[in-house]
This record gives structure tokens, sequence and C-alpha cells, in this order.
């Protein structure tokens, strides 16, 4: 590990907190502090976990919702198991694939969920103009999700980043929720551009907003 990076990780009490505690990553305390200011999560709550690789929203989610609820973590990589939670499960799957549509509404018996949350975030090359059209695409496609899983209702967390389509993405929740709140946690690191998009009361899906994926890989057609 090069110097630099051992002496952040050194210095960064949300990792040392997390390994105290016994969490899998330091993003448990954002969706903590999330849920702390928007109180998004009830138990008994069924959820969905957008790019949840390695698990610490999952541990968060899962405390908070009971053995009454229960949350499916998707991710592209594959996540270890919990074994002493069995309110959670979890699902190998590039969210760009119908496929793995398919996994979830099978898993779920073709029920809504009441809160969807997604940190999905793509690779970051550095190179603005290749960042900005992978971030849109992760949150085009999480819209896609939300329509497709969320109850009327319900809440969604949607992680983005600033640039050239922020304010694009904001409005596309606008036009789902009936009340929408950009908010960056205390977790989140001062130099990063990510920020959370909170959604309260989902209406319905959007049908005025045409949703079409850049990606070459994405086979999830409007
Ligand atoms: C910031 S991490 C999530 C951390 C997680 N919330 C936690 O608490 O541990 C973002 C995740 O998005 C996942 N991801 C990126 N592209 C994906 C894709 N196309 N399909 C599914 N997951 C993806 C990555 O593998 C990564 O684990």
């Amino acid at each position: 590990m090069k110097d630099w990076v051992r002496k952040r990780r050194e210095r960064d009490p949300y990792r040392e907190k997390a390994r105290k505690i016994g969490v899998r990553s330091r993003a448990y305390f954002k969706l903590m502090d999330i849920d702390r200011r928007f109180n998004i999560l009830k138990t008994g709550d069924l959820v969905i976990d957008l790019g949840a690789y390695p698990g610490g929203w999952l541990q968060y989610i899962s405390s908070k919702i009971g053995y009454d609820g229960h949350v499916y973590g998707i991710d592209i990589r594959e996540i270890a198991e919990f074994p002493d939670r069995p309110n959670i499960t979890t699902i190998k799957g590039d969210v760009f694939k119908k496929e793995t549509i398919e996994k979830i509404s099978k898993m779920i018996k073709e029920n809504k969920v009441d809160v969807l949350v997604s940190d999905l975030s793509p690779n970051i090359t550095g190179i603005w103009e290749l960042d900005t059209e992978k971030i849109y695409d992760y949150n085009k496609v999480t819209m896609r999700y939300i329509d497709r899983f969320l109850r009327k209702g319900g809440t969604a967390v949607i992680k983005s980043f600033e640039g050239r389509y922020s304010d694009r993405i904001i409005k596309m929740v606008k036009r789902r929720f009936k009340w929408v709140a950009k908010y960056k946690p205390k977790a989140s690191r001062k130099r990063s551009a990510e920020f959370y998009i909170i959604g309260l009361n989902y209406l319905g899906k959007d049908r005025k907003t045409f949703i079409k994926t850049s990606r070459e890989q994405s086979d999830l057609k409007p």
C-alpha cells in the first residue's frame, strides 16, 4: 500500500469507527446520518439496496427494519453472506442487465418495496466528460428500479455527484416524489463531489420522462 493511502486511512475516523463496531464499510455512517435526519427506515420495511457491496448499508438497514422486514442487496460483486442476519438477501448482478431486474422481481414475488436506496458508483476515471456521463447513466438506471419496484408513498435515497447533469438528475427525482432534498452526509469526504438525493412520498412513474441509458452494455430498453 502506498504511504499516502495508508496515512489517509489512518486519519479517517469513520474507517476506524467502522472497524471498532464491526461493520463492513465506512459508508454505514452515511446512511445512518441520512436516516437520522430524514427518518427513512421503519420496522417491517421491505427494502432494495443497489450497489450494496461490501454491505455496510445492508447491516444498518437490517438492524433498523428488524426481522419483520427484509432487505435485498444487489451488486455486480459477490457480497459475503450474513449468516446471523436472516433479513438480508444478496443478489449478484449488473444493474444495467435485464436479468438482474428479473431476478429481483422473482425474489420479491412481484411485491413493491417501501424504500429503495442506491449507493451505486461507477469506477471514476478522472476524465470529467466520461465520468459525468457514467454517473448520469447510473442515476437514470436507478430511476428505472424506482419506477418498477417502489410502492406509491415510498422513499428513495440516490447517490449522485456534482457535475454537468446534477440539475437534470434532481429534476428527474422531483417529477416523481412529493418532497425532495439534496444532502451531503458528514461521513462523505469533503473533497468528494458526492451527494445524496432523498425522495419522500413516491407519486408514481413519471410518464413525461423518456429514460435512455447510453451505456453500450445496457440491455434495459425504455
Ligand atoms: C460505494 S460502493 C457501495 C458501498 C455500500 N453501500 C456499503 O455500504 O458497503 C458502490 C458499489 O456499486 C457497485 N456497482 C458499480 N457498478 C455496478 C453495476 N453495474 N451493477 C451493480 N453494482 C454496481 C460497486 O461494485 C460497488 O460495490
